[in-house]
């Protein structure tokens, strides 16, 4: 089946995960057979850019509004200044991301991670995936603000991975994202199983959290009742007012990892750990390389808890973005994209980053 040697080919773990879910989905095993053409449509249109010297990413993240209705200790979205409220009226309308979405597709992006901000909150949301039904979205959210709008529209499209935040058990969500929103997150999971919505839960690993998430009981009883997919992205100080010490030490990071990788041996959940799987990458795999980042007002960073920009995506294109120097300098430079024993190469290299914005003129948003 194509199907089964394309996932094999991509990642072995998402067939062993992903092949029983969609095989008790059987509508949606047709749809995502749908998708396999699209792939290998976007592997040879970015093979043909690359020929051009343009460096076209699989995926791009979406911070698709600037909008929410929590306050997460620690948000990088805040502290990078996405959540400004005051600049609202200038974010993108859902025409200009249409146009955005349309040229990346024509450049050979295959997937879209909606963030923000609360996607939820952005109006007419899910029109980007009905649109878009031969492109992948994973929308990542607080799991607070999904209306039976949104899962009657979630159950009939079959492109679309809802991916739900939790910090741990109810003590530890509710006292990062805030009263209630641990017993919220739990059951919009649930209702997404019930919908037939390929479901996950997005997860930041912090000093407070880490010992929790290696305990296999508690990853077991999240896998009973339904969850397929886990990204364990470890907690990323964005600026100087944040907490630093909530990010993992060296060695508790390696302990940590270690636990990623027994538990992608042998769960039946697709696992995502950042920083640990850019091991495999050869370093941080922003600025194109595997994935760029667009901000609520259009501006096209190197990833979402970057602030500096070259063009902006409501006047420039993003084929003139991706063949701009920032993007290609700061691969050049591939110590930049190394971490140096901390969550995140550019946050290691904030220096750096600063005099190279500077060199290729580079503007800092927000
Ligand atoms: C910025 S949020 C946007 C989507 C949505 N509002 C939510 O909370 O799921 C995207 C993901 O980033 C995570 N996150 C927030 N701040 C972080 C930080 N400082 N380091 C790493 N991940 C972080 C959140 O927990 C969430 O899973
Ligand atoms: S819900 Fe998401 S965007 Fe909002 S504060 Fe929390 S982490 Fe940040």
């Amino acid at each position: 089946m194509k199907l089964k040697k394309i996932l094999e080919t991509v990642d072995p773990n998402l067939l062993r995960v992903f092949l029983p879910w969609a095989l008790r989905h059987p509508s949606s095993l047709n749809h995502y057979m749908k998708l396999v053409k699209p792939f290998l449509d976007t592997l040879n249109l970015k093979r043909e850019f690359k020929t051009k010297d343009i460096l076209v990413p699989p995926f791009m993240i979406l911070s698709i509004t600037r909008n929410c209705n929590l306050k997460c200790a620690g948000c990088y979205a805040a502290a990078v200044g996405t959540l400004r409220n005051d600049n609202i009226k200038n974010q993108l309308n859902i025409i200009q991301w249409k146009k955005i979405i349309k040229e990346a597709n024509e450049l050979g992006v295959f997937g879209y991670i909606l963030a923000g901000g609360e996607p939820f909150l952005y109006p007419n949301l899910l029109d980007l995936c009905r649109e878009f039904y031969d492109r992948l979205f994973i929308i990542i959210t607080n799991g607070t603000s999904i209306k039976d709008e949104h899962f009657k529209i979630l159950k009939k499209l079959r492109n679309t991975v809802v991916m739900v935040s939790l910090e741990g058990e109810k003590e530890v969500t509710n006292e990062r994202r805030g009263a209630g929103v641990y017993e919220k997150a739990l059951n919009t999971l649930k209702k997404l199983n019930k919908a037939g919505v390929l479901n996950g839960i997005s997860v930041t690993i912090t000093q407070f959290n880490y010992k929790q998430w290696m305990n296999p009981e508690f990853i077991d009883n999240l896998i009973e009742q339904g969850i397929r997919i886990a990204f364990f992205i470890e907690y990323i100080s964005s600026s100087p007012r944040d907490d630093v010490s909530l990010m993992l030490t060296s060695n508790q990071r390696a302990f940590f990892r270690e636990k990623m990788l027994d538990y992608r041996a042998s769960k039946k959940i697709y696992l995502i750990h950042s920083p640990g799987d850019e091991e495999l990458f050869g370093g941080c795999v922003s600025a194109g390389k595997g994935f760029a980042h667009i901000t609520p007002s259009g501006d096209l960073t190197p990833c979402p808890v970057s602030n500096v920009a070259t063009h902006n995506l409501k006047t420039d294109s993003l084929k003139d973005g991706f063949a701009g120097d920032l993007f290609k300098l700061i691969r050049e430079n591939e110590y930049l994209l190394e971490n140096e024993g901390t969550p995140c190469a550019l946050f290691a290299h904030q220096k750096e980053i600063k005099e190279l914005a500077g060199k290729v003129g580079a503007y800092f948003v927000n």
